[in-house]
C-alpha cells in the first residue's frame, strides 16, 4: 500500500531550540516510518519577514539542516530540500494567489498579529500578505495528505484548504485533496524566563548550546515565586522549571512534583538537576551533529538528492495546474 504523505517545514530564522524540538523535530522524527515525508526549509517565508538583513540566512539554513539530521531526521526515509532550490513554489504561489480572496488574507489571525507584534520589521508588504498562499503552494505542489504542525498554524491549513477546494471548483478537477493538520500533542515549552519562546527575546536554549551555557541559563529560570526559602513548600504549577521536566522527562515529573510540594529540594538543586538531565539529553545529538558539521560534503549531497526528489513531485504538479490554466 502507498504511504500516505506529509510536507511540513521551518523557517530557517535563527538557531534551533528546544522548542522546535518538542514542538515539531521530534514529531517529525516519529512520523517518518509511516509516512511518505518530505521536510522543507522555508527560505522564501523566512525572507519575508527578513529582507532587509539575508545575510544569515544561508548559515541559518545549513545549521538548520544539520539539527534535523543529528535529531534523527533520515536521509534514508525522508525527502529533506530547501524551497527556493524548486522553483515551482513561486509558480504555484502565484497562480494560487490568482484565486485567492484579498479578505481571507486580510482577516487571517495570524497575519493581523503579527502585525500587530512585529515592530522591528516592516511586515506590510504585498508579499507579507500572501505568506499563507505560498505555504498551501508548499503543502498543494506535493499533494500532502496531512501537515504535521502546531496549533498557530491552523488558519494557515484553513486557508490551504479554501484555495485548494475553490481551485477544484473553478477548473473542474479533482487535482487538489483536502490537507489536514496532524497536530502536534505537546504542552507548548514556554521561554526560560516565562514569556513565549523567541528569538528575540533571547529567552532559550538552542538544540547546539554549549553544556556550560545550559547550565547557567537554567540557573537563571524563575521558579515558584512564593519559594523563598528551602523549607517553603513549593508549587510545581507555577514554575516553569516543573514543565521542563513534564515536557522532556515525563518519566520523574512526578517525582519532582511531590518533592517539591514536600519542600525536600531546593530550586537551585532541582534547576541542576534539570540542567544535567537537558545536557544528557542534548549530548548524543551534538556528537551527531559535530561528525556531520565535519562532513560539508554529505550534507550537500543529502540536499541534492532532496532537490531532485521534490523536483520530481512539483514538476509533476505543475504540468497538471498548467494544463486546467491552458498555458
Ligand atoms: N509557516 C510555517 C511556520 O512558521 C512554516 C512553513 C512554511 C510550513 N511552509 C510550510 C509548515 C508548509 C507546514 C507546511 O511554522
Ligand atoms: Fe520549581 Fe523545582 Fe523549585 Fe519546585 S523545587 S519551585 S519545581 S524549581
Amino acid at each position: 500500500m502507498n504511504k500516505k504523505r506529509i510536507l511540513s517545514g521551518m523557517r530557517p530564522t535563527g538557531k534551533l531550540h528546544l522548542g522546535h524540538l518538542v514542538g515539531a523535530l521530534s514529531n517529525w522524527i516519529k512520523l517518518q516510518d509511516e509516512y511518505d515525508c518530505f521536510f522543507m526549509v522555508a527560505d522564501w517565508h523566512a525572507l519575508m519577514s527578513e529582507y532587509e538583513n539575508p545575510a544569515e540566512l544561508k548559515a541559518n539554513m545549513l545549521d538548520n539542516v544539520l539539527d534535523w539530521l543529528a535529531c534523527g531526521i533520515d536521509p534514508g526515509k525522508s525527502v529533506i530540500f530547501i524551497q527556493s532550490q524548486i522553483p515551482e513554489h513561486l509558480e504555484l504561489y502565484f497562480i494560487l494567489s490568482l484565486i485567492t480572496p484579498l479578505g481571507l488574507l486580510e482577516r487571517c489571525p495570524t497575519y493581523k498579529e503579527q502585525l500587530r507584534q512585529v515592530t522591528n520589521r516592516d511586515l506590510s508588504t504585498y508579499a507579507f500578505l500572501g505568506y499563507p498562499v505560498l505555504q498551501a503552494a508548499d503543502i498543494l505542489l506535493y499533494k500532502a495528505d496531512s501537515v504535521p504542525v502546531g496549533e498557530d498554524q491552523l488558519p494557515h491549513l484553513e486557508l490551504t484548504r479554501q484555495i485548494a477546494r475553490k481551485f477544484n471548483h473553478i477548473y473542474k478537477t479533482d487535482c487538489f485533496s483536502d490537507p489536514k493538520a496532524l497536530l502536534t500533542q505537546t504542552t507548548r515549552l514556554l521561554g526560560l524566563d516565562g514569556r513565549k519562546m523567541s528569538k528575540s527575546y533571547n529567552n532559550y536554549i538552542a538544540i547546539s548550546e554549549a553544556p556550560e551555557v545550559i547550565r547557567k541559563k537554567v540557573q537563571g529560570m524563575f521558579t515558584d515565586p512564593a519559594r523563598i526559602r528551602v523549607t517553603d513548600r513549593g508549587h510545581p504549577e507555577k514554575c516553569n522549571v516543573y514543565y521542563y521536566y513534564e515536557a522532556f522527562f515525563p518519566e520523574i515529573k512526578d517525582k519532582v512534583h511531590d518533592r517539591c510540594v514536600n519542600a525536600q529540594i531546593g530550586c537551585t538543586e532541582c534547576k541542576k538537576e534539570l540542567a544535567d538531565r537537558l545536557i544528557g539529553l542534548l549530548a548524543p545529538i551534538q556528537e551527531k551533529r559535530k561528525a556531520l558539521e565535519k562532513d560539508k560534503k554529505y550534507i550537500q549531497e543529502i540536499l541534492s538528492v532532496g532537490r531532485e526528489k521534490a523536483d520530481l513531485s512539483a514538476k509533476k504538479t505543475i504540468a497538471q495546474v498548467k494544463g486546467l490554466l491552458k498555458i
